[in-house]
């Protein structure tokens, strides 16, 4: 299904979020309050998760669909696809999920299924991003959002952010800066989508009819 932006559509559209653990970009996403929005429930990929325990603390519904009861990739992918539409969503945004999709649920959800990623993409696809980032001595680093699509972080790109590398940056301390900045463009990803400004078109482009084109480069290190 193809969903066109129409600019000032406030109609309320249902949102379900994916998790499997901690959740700080689902947490991020409800204490938006995106107004165009209504978190219909969070879904979880595993129990006991501190994620699960923030949303129902928003007085989210939540559910879990554990992967570990399920022996194969496609019947996961059913059962979860089975629970995420009780919810009827508009959107479906993967939090931290950590499953790869089959291309049967990736199809389904087309045009409205999307993912944050902690590099900019298509660099460092997969995991362990900010570890080989630093190995390879990259000086800007980021995040992405994107459609997701069969091809595992490929799809095509919505919105990303860029932050230096600094020299004596470690894993953790490039994550955090990467997450912050996480935080911050999720939220607009969402807010664009639920109001209509926002589509996958028919040939996989991105249509993004509301777009503040950025004054100044990131350069790192900085210029003296
Ligand atoms: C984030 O870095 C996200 O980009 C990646 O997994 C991490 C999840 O963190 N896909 P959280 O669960 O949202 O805190």
């Amino acid at each position: 299904m193809k969903h066109r932006p129409e600019s000032g559509n406030t109609t309320e559209k249902s949102v379900v979020i994916l998790i499997s653990g901690r959740g700080s970009n689902m947490q991020v996403l409800l204490e938006a309050e995106l107004p165009c929005c209504r978190i219909a429930a969070v879904i979880s990929s595993k129990a006991d998760v501190p994620g699960l325990d923030i949303a129902m603390q928003h007085g989210i519904t939540t559910q879990v669909v554990a992967h570990r009861d399920h022996p194969d990739r496609e019947s996961f992918d059913a059962a979860l696809a089975a629970t995420i539409d009780l919810y009827q969503p508009d959107l479906v945004v993967l939090a931290g999920f950590m499953r790869i999709l089959t291309s049967n649920f990736v199809a389904h959800y087309q045009g409205r299924l999307i993912n944050i990623h902690p590099s900019l993409l298509p660099s460092y696809g997969g995991l362990d991003t900010h570890e080989r980032a630093l190995r390879d001595g990259v000086k800007i680093h980021g995040c992405t959002v994107h459609f997701v699509t069969p091809d595992l972080d490929h799809g095509p790109i919505i919105i990303q952010a860029a932050v230096p590398v600094l020299m004596d940056d470690t894993p953790a301390t490039l994550e955090e800066r990467v997450l912050r900045e996480e935080h911050r463009i999720y939220p607009q990803a969402v807010r664009w989508f639920c109001s209509g400004y926002l589509s996958l078109e028919a040939n996989g482009r991105v249509l993004l009819n509301r777009m503040k084109q950025p004054g100044a480069a990131l350069i790192a290190p900085g210029l003296e």
